[in-house]
C-alpha cells in the first residue's frame, strides 16, 4: 500500500509498527525506489507515534491475518485488543484524522475504533466493500469476457463470507444489466466466488492473506479523502436508520471525500438484497456484543 501510494506523489507517508527496524527498513526500501517510481513523496518508518502527529488519514492494518481454515470472525479476540490500543494512540497523535479501518473482522473493528478514538462516526470508515467490489468486478469480467473497466458492480453488507452481499440487481457491463449477460448458474458462481474471495487467496498462500487488491482498494479510499474526490463508493459506515440498520456499522454506498463520509448514499436494491444488508448489520452487532472489552 505504501509503495503504491508513494508513487501517487501527492502525500507524505509514515509507516509505524511495534517491531523495531521493520517500518524503518520498509520505508527506506520504498524511499530508495523513488528515482524509478519518480515520486517526491517523503516516506519514513518509526516506532514512535509522535512521528505520525497531525496525519490527515490513518490506515489501520494492525492485527493478525487468518490462516487456512479460519474465518475472519475467528480473529475477533486477538485483533480487538490490538486495534483498541493502536487506534487510541493514533487518535491522540492525529485528533483531526480520518481513520480507515482494515483489520478483521473489519465491521466489528470499526465499532472498536469508533469507541477507542472518540471521533465522530463520519471520520471512522471501514475498508471492505471496496476490496470485495474489486474482486466482484474482476470475476464478472472473467465470466463475461468484458473489460473490467466497463464493469460497474458493488458488494455491500459485511466483510465476512456469511454477510457479504454482492449486489446483482444494479450490476452492469457497459450499461447492460448483468442479469441479461450471464445465466443464473454462472451468476450464482460469480457471487459465491466473490464471497469466498479472501479465503481463496488464503488457501493458496497458506501463510497469510491477500496484499495487492486490498492495497489498491484502500488507496482508492485515501485518494477520495485526501483529494476530496467525493466518490460514491462502498464503505463500512455507521448507520442511523439507513438500510434499516440503526446504531451499527455495515457496508453501504457512501460519498467519500474531505473529512471522511460526507453522506450515506441510499441506492435502490432488490428486496432480497435489502434484507441481506439488514441481516449483515444484525450480524455485526452480534460480533460487537461478543467483542472482549478493553
Ligand atoms: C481479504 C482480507 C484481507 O479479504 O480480509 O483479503
Amino acid at each position: 500500500m505504501a509503495t503504491i501510494l508513494a508513487a501517487r506523489g501527492y502525500a507524505d507517508i509514515v509507516l509505524i509498527d511495534i517491531v523495531e527496524g521493520l517500518p524503518q527498513g520498509k520505508a527506506l526500501d520504498i524511499a530508495e525506489a523513488a528515482p524509478w517510481t519518480r515520486t517526491s513523496s517523503k516516506i519514513v518508518g518509526t516506532n514512535d507515534w509522535a512521528d505520525t502527529a497531525n496525519s490527515d488519514v490513518v490506515v489501520i492494518t494492525s492485527g493478525v491475518a487468518r490462516k487456512p481454515g479460519m474465518t475472519r470472525e475467528d480473529l475477533l479476540g486477538t485483533n480487538a485488543g490490538i486495534v483498541r490500543s493502536v487506534v487510541g494512540s493514533a487518535a491522540k497523535a492525529s485528533p483531526n484524522a480520518v481513520l480507515v479501518i482494515f483489520a478483521n473482522p473489519m465491521d466489528a473493528m470499526c465499532h472498536v475504533a469508533l469507541e477507542a478514538s472518540g471521533f465522530p462516526a463520519n471520520r471512522v470508515v471501514g475498508q471492505g466493500g471496496m476490496l470485495d467490489s474489486t474482486r466482484y468486478r474482476t470475476f464478472i469480467s472473467m465470466a463475461t469476457g468484458a473489460s473490467v473497466k466497463d464493469v460497474a458492480a458493488w458488494v455491500l453488507g459485511g466483510h465476512t463470507e456469511a454477510t457479504m452481499v454482492p449486489i446483482v440487481s444494479n450490476a452492469t457491463v457497459g450499461g447492460v444489466p448483468l442479469t441479461q449477460l450471464l445465466p443464473a448458474d454462472q451468476l450464482a458462481a460469480v457471487v459465491a466466488r466473490t464471497q469466498r474471495g479472501g479465503a481463496e487467496i488464503v488457501d493458496l498462500l497458506k501463510t497469510g492473506s491477500a496484499f495487492v487488491a486490498p492495497a489498491v482498494a484502500t488507496i482508492e479510499m485515501v485518494d477520495a479523502i485526501l483529494l476530496d474526490e467525493q466518490r460514491i463508493v462502498p464503505c463500512c459506515a455507521y448507520l442511523q436508520g439507513e438500510f434499516g440498520v440503526t446504531d451499527g456499522y455495515v457496508g453501504v454506498p457512501v460519498i467519500l471525500g474531505k473529512g471522511g463520509i460526507q453522506k450515506i448514499f441510499e441506492i435502490p436494491v432488490s428486496a432480497d438484497e435489502a434484507a441481506a444488508i439488514k441481516v449483515a448489520g444484525d450480524a455485526v452487532k452480534e460480533l460487537v456484543a461478543a467483542t472482549p472489552k478493553g
